[in-house]
């Protein structure tokens, strides 16, 4: 096995950070997180990384020059850090290509609503769970999945759901959510750190990553 040593890139708040980060503190999840950056000087993604010592950048076409300059900048910080596996946290950019060249098969991101649908271009943050509510669904949910050059369309690892309860508003529905991502991501680390996910060399996007049938089984176990 080879010790897990994931990077990190978040735009916002960086709460699902927060309880990777916690994670590894209580020891539930074998793995280091070598460096956090973001696009946003003011993330506070970035306080949380500093707070445990873990070295926080920004990288933004401001401080880099040029879109090229960020993926230059973040090509460098992998190398430097030796990131094998790199974790979006609400990471709002679209992740150079070079970028995911180099870490092939090895980006993964969580999205809050049940992919393929309320996924692709304007569904982010509370924009998913509005349309959800505006179409009066009765279940949503998390999705972790596997990145490449189309967005939100990489292999899917986990899928969550989470029932709405009647008349929850996007709000209610978005706190729901989140708890269920809270509980959702490090699991997901935790298989990657110990193989139950071992990326591929496939180019075929579908093949991403294999997943251990026990893994998944005890995933499922978890909602029942
Ligand atoms: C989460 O809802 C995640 O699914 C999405 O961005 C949000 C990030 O929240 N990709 P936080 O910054 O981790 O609190």
């Amino acid at each position: 096995m080879t010790p897990l040593r994931f990077a990190a890139l978040a735009s916002g708040g960086g709460s699902n950070l927060q309880t990777l980060l916690d994670r590894i503190d209580s020891r539930e999840l074998p793995a280091n997180c070598v460096f956090v950056a973001s696009n946003n000087s003011r993330a506070m993604a970035l306080d949380r990384a500093r707070q445990k010592g873990i070295p926080a950048y920004h990288v933004s076409s401001k401080t880099e020059g040029s879109e090229e300059g960020v993926a230059v900048k973040l090509l460098n910080l992998i190398e430097h850090h030796s990131a094998n596996l790199l974790v979006l946290a609400g990471y709002m950019k679209k992740v150079p290509d070079a970028v995911l060249q180099k870490l092939h098969n090895r980006v993964v991101n969580i999205h809050p609503a049940l992919l393929p649908e309320f996924g692709g271009q304007g569904f982010y943050g509370h924009h998913v769970h509005e349309a959800v509510v505006r179409q009066g669904k009765t279940a949503t949910g998390v999705t972790i999945h596997m990145v490449n050059e189309e967005y939100d369309k990489g292999q899917i690892v986990l899928q969550r759901k989470v029932n709405i309860p009647s008349g929850a508003d996007a709000e209610t529905v978005g706190r729901l959510v989140l708890a269920k991502e809270h509980d959702s991501y490090w699991r997901v680390l935790k298989a990657f750190a110990e193989d139950d996910i071992v990326p591929t060399d496939s180019r075929d996007p579908a093949h991403a990553v294999q997943i251990h049938p026990r893994w998944l089984e005890q995933m499922r176990a978890l909602d029942v």
